[in-house]
């Protein structure tokens, strides 16, 4: 029988993140059976609900893989009767006292492991990690708490937030998510880099011409708004899923799998960065469109939106690493919403075959003929190479062709929600895929100075219609750095 226990505590349990992504994932591990024996999961909120109402609202949102259908509802079941609710607010000592005395009767005396995951605006954050540590946390166990974005607006104020958070957490109890880092292709990129030696020995400007980053969303901000607008496509998504996504792309080949040398290695390649430069970043805002009888709003059509505001929704930007690896190879990001597709992917562009002995067989457009390597982190997960190719048959005709992973093909069973992945590292203590204050620090002294200049310039972003491919400012951007974005060459 397993002596101690362990809780997780939900910390605005009846908003989106925990009804649509967080209940969901505790249920796929307890499913899956990777859940302690003695766990209880409380929900925390100021709404006013018994574990019922609770249990019901969660419910809505709870799913089985498709594979692991029987008796899914038992173990919905099972699962709902450990979760629990409780009132409170979020800055009384005296509420979370209560929510301890709750959760001792629950634990029963043994060692108890408290994991808090703070699903809360940021500026709420303090207030609940102050009450927590000092009315809730365990006496005999650890107490962790996950917090997620956004951590600050610029580097002050996410030094003022490590700080404060810093007064009652020691760095070790804090897990900053980026969810972004539980995706399973965001996984694979070190194992494809580091155990295939087709790929590591070309990992470097010698092969690479220029890397890309992509993220587009074909839906806009609607409900949003009033978050976003204060925020911005460059702190939603650049500065984090994306130059996360980067750091582990670039960064040398760690000295182990732990996750302090990990991070140690992807800290070095944020800090080898050259600062963002504002003729390296064009900015774009969605407008609203009509397209086939249905209107679609533009960003600022949103009540929650000032009518004048310029907060990008979609942003391109060329970064640099100035270290011996990368040393001149463009690293191309872009990120939008209301774009005409959802995806997320890395593309590799490489370089010329010097001396192409089959150059005629290209024409004059030699860019056609390079390799690219695409990993598509969603939908549809999947890594494919463009390889020339000759076309069977009599003469000497060449095409590109795809060498094609495509994972729902390889690999039937349904992937778990990266969610899923991260709340089990949080338990498990594993931080590798969580962010270190010095990474944070790293990540907003590249973005901040721009994201400065941009609001105090008022840059104008570039309108563009909602459903599009984005503004072609983008277009020009990539091309001063002799890029073609890989995705909308017409080619894909
Ligand atoms: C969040 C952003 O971090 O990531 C959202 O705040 C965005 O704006 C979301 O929609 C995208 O996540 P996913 O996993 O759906 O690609």
């Amino acid at each position: 029988k397993e002596e101690s226990s362990l809780s997780i505590i939900i910390v605005g349990a009846s908003g989106d993140l925990a009804r649509k992504k967080i209940f969901p994932a505790l249920f796929a591990l307890f499913y899956e059976d990777c859940l302690p024996e003695n766990v209880t999961v409380f929900g925390y909120a100021r709404s006013k609900m018994t574990d019922e109402e609770l249990r019901n609202m969660i419910s809505q949102t709870l799913t089985c893989r498709i594979d692991k259908r029987e008796n899914c509802g038992d173990k919905m079941d099972e699962f709902l009767k450990r979760c629990f609710y409780h009132s409170g607010e979020y800055n009384s000592e005296e509420h979370f006292a209560q929510l301890d005395c709750k959760l001792k009767e629950k634990e029963g005396g043994r060692s108890s492991f408290r994991l808090f995951y703070l699903s809360i605006p940021p500026n709420i954050f303090v207030d609940v990690v102050r009450c927590a540590s000092t009315s809730a946390s365990s006496k005999n166990g650890w107490t962790r708490v996950i917090v997620e974005k956004p951590f600050g607006r610029d580097s002050e104020s996410s030094r003022e937030l490590t700080r404060c958070l810093k007064q009652y957490l020691a760095e070790d109890q804090i897990f900053r998510i980026d969810h972004y880092l539980g995706k399973e292709l965001v996984e694979n990129l070190s194992v494809l880099r580091f155990s295939n030696l087709v790929f590591e020995p070309l990992w470097s400007r010698n092969y690479i011409r220029n890397v890309q980053f992509i993220f587009s969303e074909d839906f806009g901000t609607e409900g949003r708004g009033g978050y976003f607008d204060n925020y911005g496509i460059i702190r939603d998504i650049m500065q984090n899923h994306l130059l996360q996504i980067l750091a582990l792309f670039a960064m040398e080949t760690p000295v182990s799998l732990d996750a302090e040398d990990i991070r140690n290695e992807k800290v070095k390649v944020l800090r080898s960065m050259r600062l963002l430069q504002l003729e390296d970043v064009m900015v774009g805002q969605y407008k609203g469109h009509s397209k086939g009888g249905r209107t679609y709003p533009g960003y600022t059509d949103d009540p929650t939106v000032p009518n004048n505001s310029l907060t990008p929704t979609f942003a391109a930007a060329a970064l640099f690493i100035d270290n011996a690896r990368w040393d001149g190879v463009p690293f191309l990001m872009r990120a939008g919403k209301a774009l005409h597709t959802k995806r997320a992917e890395i593309r590799v562009q490489f370089r010329h075959v010097p001396g192409n002995l089959f150059k005629r067989n290209f024409g004059t457009d030699l860019d056609k003929a390079t390799n690219e390597l695409v990993l598509r982190v969603q939908p549809d997960e999947a890594i494919y190479l463009k390889i020339n190719n000759k076309v069977p048959g009599l003469g000497m005709r060449l095409d590109r062709s795809d060498l094609n992973l495509l994972y729902k093909a390889r690999y039937p069973k349904e992937i778990p929600d990266a969610y899923e992945r991260l709340l089990l590292d949080a338990i498990e203590g594993e931080r590798r895929l969580f962010i270190r204050s010095d990474e944070l620090d790293a990540a907003w002294s590249l973005f901040t100075p721009l994201l400065k200049e941009l609001e105090e310039k008022k840059i104008a972003p570039e309108l563009y219609p909602y459903g599009s491919r984005g503004p072609v400012g983008v277009h020009y951007l990539a091309a001063k750095h002799n890029v073609r974005w890989g995705d909308l060459s017409g080619e894909d």
